[in-house]
């Protein structure tokens, strides 16, 4: 076991453009939950700091399309965002918003200071300007053809299709994403850019010296910068968003009507949301000290990871790096913290196609959590995470994971030995009889497979360690059948009773075990076992006696209701599924 260092972890922040589907949650929120929360059990100081990314053309598109300011749209979405997550278990520390106050100061501190340091210059540029809109078109604003691959309808940002990213105006017949005006002109205006090219060298180094980034994040890290960074514009021509000042906080002459860029100040809300917690906990007074989770301080020892999706991963890589080592070259005292490691997922597929937000194609969190219980979702997302390819959700697979895994594997194994510990030891943990060959056999197992899962959740490798944790359960229905309880009670209870006893304390492992994945189904399993809530931790020596001969334990209500076959056939007919993603 690591020993417990502070963990500081933030998932990347879901843009506030409507309720995320489920690729969106399995691919940061949902595993920088499970993390959080088994980090957590084994004794690490965790604080989890995830917002809504609220600014941008993402933002400002939606609240149109809602025919709402664009305040009062992300107050809402806000709102219906955090509800989600609050559905899903999710156990933020913190769920702030990026259009706090706390970030924007902290964003006009940045750039002052990496202008100070000379990463940001002001720069003339070719923006798409709509005549028919009056106004300039950035990023989403804006669609054409993708000089890359073709497509038609690829956004001035990105190309949906391809994936690259773009520059407006390279777009081939360019039209606005307004009303459709192909009314379009190149102008020259000024904005601020952000020198990374300058700071290659020292990306490539602090790149190259991590050692336990997965392979999908260096990679594609070390892609960017063989390929050449270029210096990237930070400002935007938005009403919505932080406004850029001079360095003394006063509207910069020549940038009226220009905001920061949505992807510079989103990671710095990792840090603003970090202090609306902390003044938070003062109000409540219950500490809130932001700086030791950002400032490294002598002899610091915590450990900053971060969750995201892999188009996320140059941005945090390369360009927020760029900022935080720039700031620093221009702080005195204590330095800002880069990340230590980070965890990066492929894309959860919809039946092999994408998910979308913008064309609500799949399942999102508000419909899902309509259908299922969360455990089932959080089961089901990380037991196939997609971490080392992409992962297709499909319904069926869905059910399998849920009637099998859940109802078959664990709920079959906590009922049979509840039940039968209530109706034949009196709904007690028995005395009696002497262990022998099969318990050695399940201490044996359990012994060698309890390190091994928690390794996996130490590096953050969730396929292994709910691989781990299923074998665990089966194991526990192997020990039934072989120590075989029902069997030895009608000629030897004392026997009988070794089995029950051991049936027993295994149920109260596999809640403890079962807690960051499992929620709710795990609080069921303790509860009905009598466990405290001080004695839930991950702490498991002894746990083949933890359960005190004589404690009262009940059976829990029913753990995982089956999914059956008629609710598949109704979901993808309601959802879509194979049929959708031909269309
Ligand atoms: O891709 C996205 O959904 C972005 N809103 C992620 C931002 S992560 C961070 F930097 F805030
Ligand atoms: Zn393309």
């Amino acid at each position: 076991m690591s020993s417990p260092h502070p963990i500081l972890i933030t998932s990347a922040l879901p843009y506030i453009n409507g309720v995320k589907h489920l690729g969106n949650l399995a691919g940061s929120m949902l595993p920088a939950d499970v993390y959080a929360r088994a980090m957590r059990l084994l004794g690490h100081d965790v604080l989890y700091i995830c917002a809504t990314d609220e600014h941008g053309t993402p933002a400002e598109l939606a609240a149109a399309e809602a025919g709402m300011e664009v305040a009062d749209y992300c107050d809402a979405m806000h709102d219906a965002q955090a509800e989600a997550g609050a559905a899903f278990d999710l156990s933020y520390d913190w769920f702030g918003r990026s259009s706090g106050a706390a970030t924007a100061r902290i964003t006009q501190e940045f750039s002052a200071a990496l202008e100070r340091a000379g990463l940001i210059e002001a720069r003339t540029s070719r923006q798409v300007y709509s005549n028919a809109d009056g106004r300039y078109l950035p990023d989403r604003y804006v669609e054409g053809t993708c000089p890359n691959c073709g497509f038609e309808s690829a956004r001035g940002d990105q190309c949906d299709s391809c994936g690259k990213l773009l520059d407006p105006v390279d777009l081939i017949d360019p039209y606005s994403a307004v009303s459709g005006s192909k009314d379009v002109e190149i102008r020259e205006t000024e904005h601020l850019y952000l020198k990374q090219s300058e700071m290659s060298g020292r990306l490539r180094e602090w790149v190259e010296a991590q050692t336990d980034w997965p392979a999908l994040a260096s990679s594609i890290a070390l892609k960017w910068l063989d390929e050449g960074l270029r210096d990237r514009s930070i400002t935007r021509d938005l009403d919505w968003g932080i406004p850029v000042v001079d360095a003394h906080g006063n509207p910069r002459p020549g940038f009226e009507g220009k905001v920061y860029y949505v992807w510079f100040d989103a990671p710095i809300a990792y840090i603003g949301a970090t202090q609306d917690w902390a003044a938070h906990q003062k109000e409540k007074g219950t500490g809130g000290d932001w700086e030791h989770w950002w400032k490294v301080g002598d002899g610091d020892t915590t450990k900053y990871v971060q969750f995201m999706g892999k188009d996320n991963v140059a941005f945090h890589t390369l360009s927020f790096p760029t900022t935080i080592m720039g700031v620093n070259s221009e702080t005195d005292g204590a330095p800002w913290r880069l990340v230590d490691t980070l965890k990066a997922f492929n894309w959860v597929t919809w039946y092999g196609g994408k998910f979308s937000t913008s064309s609500r194609r799949g399942v999102f969190m508000d419909q899902a959590i309509d259908l299922a219980p969360s455990d089932a979702w959080r089961w089901h997302l990380m037991a196939n995470a997609p971490e080392s390819s992409d992962a297709a959700f499909t319904w069926e697979e869905f059910q399998a994971s849920v009637n099998s895994d859940l109802a078959n594997v664990l709920g079959n194994f906590v009922n049979r030995i509840t039940k039968y510990a209530g109706s034949k030891f009196d709904g007690r943990v028995p005395d009696g009889g002497v262990s022998g060959g099969h318990e050695t056999w399940i201490i044996d197992e359990i012994s060698r497979r309890l390190p091994v899962m928690i390794d996996h959740f130490n590096t953050r490798e969730f396929r292994k360690a709910l691989g781990e944790m299923r074998a665990i359960w089966a194991a526990g229905n192997e020990y039934l059948t072989r120590a075989a309880p029902w069997t030895h009670y009608k000629t030897d209870v004392d026997q009988a009773a070794v089995g029950v006893r051991m049936g027993l304390n295994l149920a109260a492992l596999y809640g403890i075990i079962s807690q960051p994945v499992i929620p709710r189904a795990a609080a069921s399993i303790l509860d009905a076992l009598g466990i405290p809530e001080n004695r839930r931790s991950w702490d498991f020596d002894g746990w083949a006696n933890a359960l005190p001969v004589g404690h009262t334990i009940s059976a829990p209500d029913v753990l995982f209701s089956k999914i059956e076959d008629a609710q598949v056939a109704e979901w993808t007919e309601r959802f879509g599924g194979e049929a959708a993603q031909a269309s």
